[in-house]
């Protein structure tokens, strides 16, 4: 089993970013049996699509390491880099992009969404985008690759790329590689309003809990966390419609490792004014050595920018030797 995946760096972290995509990483990670090995890398070429200002981009690099670190990537079961680190991944994209079709990329759905009306003025790299991620993970031989919904459609184009790839030079190079969508991972909304997704660029920064965030701010943000007057259903049916009270229970549970049965059975009938605290506590408990440690990592650059070379070193290695493989398939000369 071979997994492999990437987050963009996005700047400020939160809640939603944290049970969305990191933590499911690093239960992968713990996962693996003996032998096999997650390869995680912070998709710095995939930012720039979108105008980033350099010294954020640096910026937002150094905090979702820092991140992932604090949260529990670990360089004995997992590697770690950023991706510009390995030019690898663009010399695979560019072999790629002249196997996939014109048409399949016209089908992508996200850059339909991301280009929006000015797709003339939109970047040539955000409509290839789905090309260098296929790359990303065909340059490792991935097998399993933990995504979220938005990016599925882009895994069914890295397999369809593989899979002619394979076809068109006659030899079984890349295994087609499963995205797995994992099941824990709750959409976690914003505090403010159940309908929306929790993000980084709400103007409010009481939708959010961020993983700066102190203690006395993360019961504060709860405790004003919009709900409904009726205290919480007995079974899980008796949170239709009611997508405040629905979030707050799926963070529970997801923090928790139990289910949202569970944590009805447990305070079914109660009150936000039960519930809350209880909620908070279990958040502050879980975030508060993250945050400890994600602020130590953070005060420290140079070694962030360490681990990120060490891994890529070891990424490199790989790369390069299915590199090998590629340019001898398709017929370029040398190396
Ligand atoms: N496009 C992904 C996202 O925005 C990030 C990403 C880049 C990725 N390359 C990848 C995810 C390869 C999985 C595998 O979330």
């Amino acid at each position: 089993m071979i997994i492999v995946s990437g987050i963009q760096p996005t700047g400020s972290l939160h809640l939603g970013n944290y049970l969305g995509a990191i933590r499911n990483w690093v239960l992968m990670q713990d996962s693996l049996g003996p032998g096999g090995r997650a390869w995680f890398f912070i998709a710095d070429c995939h930012a720039i699509t979108l105008f980033q200002d350099p010294a954020e981009l640096r910026q937002s690099t150094h905090q979702i390491a820092a991140a992932l670190m604090a949260a529990g990537i670990d360089p004995a079961k997992s590697v770690l880099w950023n991706q510009s680190q390995v030019a690898e991944h663009m010399e695979l994209a560019w072999v790629l992009a002249c196997t996939a079709r014109i048409g399949w990329l016209n089908r992508m759905t996200q850059f339909k969404e991301k280009s929006g009306k000015d797709r003339e003025g939109a970047s040539v790299g955000l409509y290839t985008y789905p090309v260098l991620q296929a790359a990303d993970v065909l340059l490792y031989k991935a097998t399993h690759v933990p995504v979220g919904d938005d990016q599925k459609q882009h895994l069914e184009l890295a397999r369809d790329i593989a899979l002619k790839f394979n076809t068109d030079f006659g030899r079984e190079l890349f295994p087609l590689p499963e995205p797995t969508i994992p099941p824990s991972s709750p959409r976690v909304r914003s505090l403010r309003d159940g309908a929306a997704k929790m993000s980084k660029s709400d103007p409010s920064d009481q939708s959010r809990i961020n993983l700066t965030d102190s203690e006395e701010e993360i019961r504060n943000k709860l405790k004003r966390a919009k709900t409904d007057p009726e205290p919480l259903p007995t079974v899980v049916d008796g949170l239709e419609n009611r997508p405040e009270a629905r979030n707050l229970v799926e963070i529970y549970a997801t923090l928790a490792g139990t289910g949202v049965a569970d944590v009805l059975a447990e305070f079914g009938g109660q009150g936000f004014g039960v519930f809350k605290p209880a909620l908070a506590d279990l958040v502050v408990a879980r975030l508060a050595p993250m945050n400890a440690r994600y602020r130590e990592l953070l005060a420290n650059p140079a070694a962030i920018d360490a681990a990120l070379a060490e891994g890529a070193d070891r990424a490199r290695a790989v790369a390069r030797k299915t590199m090998r493989e590629v340019r001898e398939a398709v017929g370029f000369l040398g190396r």
